[in-house]
């Protein structure tokens, strides 16, 4: 028999750890002004279970959120919003206090940081401020003048 070794997502506590960590994420985006805006949908849960799902799957966990929601193409999902260095700088501000409530080693917190300051810095798809430009107030905001000088192509 050979051995498989523990996945990341194991090693961390498996689905019960991811839970916490977006749910604490979570508490963190709903009280900022810049970023709950930007969701939009009311309640934050379906949300937290795209973010959740996605986590788990990259980090060797069930493959649900692909099955439901298809090729993750992150760069293509989040085009729609205004991801500038303030949102992206307070997206990983909220992770951080995440993080730090899961109490890993060192070395799987470093990992798992590492990962979500790269991925943050790749989903940056605007240098305009906040409040400038269609995409401002998210998916469904009403179109206007854009002041755009930065066209930034999707990843994938
Ligand atoms: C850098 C700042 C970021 C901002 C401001 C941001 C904002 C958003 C917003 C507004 C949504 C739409 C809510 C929804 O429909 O689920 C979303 C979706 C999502 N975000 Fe982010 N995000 C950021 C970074 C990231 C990063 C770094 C990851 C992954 C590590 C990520 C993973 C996701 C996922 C998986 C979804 C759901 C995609 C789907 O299946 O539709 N986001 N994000």
């Amino acid at each position: 028999m050979s051995a498989v070794p523990p996945s990341f997502y194991d090693e961390i506590g498996g689905h019960d750890a991811f839970v916490r960590l977006v749910d604490a994420f979570y508490r963190g985006v709903a009280g900022d002004d810049v970023l709950r805006p930007m969701y939009p949908e009311e309640d934050l849960g379906p949300a937290k279970e795209r973010l959740t799902g996605f986590l788990e799957q990259y980090w060797g966990g069930p493959t649900t959120y692909s099955e439901q929601r298809g090729h993750p193409r992150l760069r293509m999902r989040h085009a729609p919003f205004h991801v500038n260095p303030d949102a992206r700088d307070r997206w990983l501000a909220h992770m951080r206090v995440a993080v730090d409530e899961l109490h890993l080693s060192p070395l799987h917190e470093a990992t798992l940081w590492d990962y979500l300051e790269r991925a943050a810095q790749a989903m940056v798809n605007t240098f305009e401020p906040t409040g400038i430009g269609p995409s401002s107030e998210g998916r469904d905001a009403a179109s206007g003048p854009s002041l755009s000088v930065t066209a930034v192509p999707p990843a994938d």
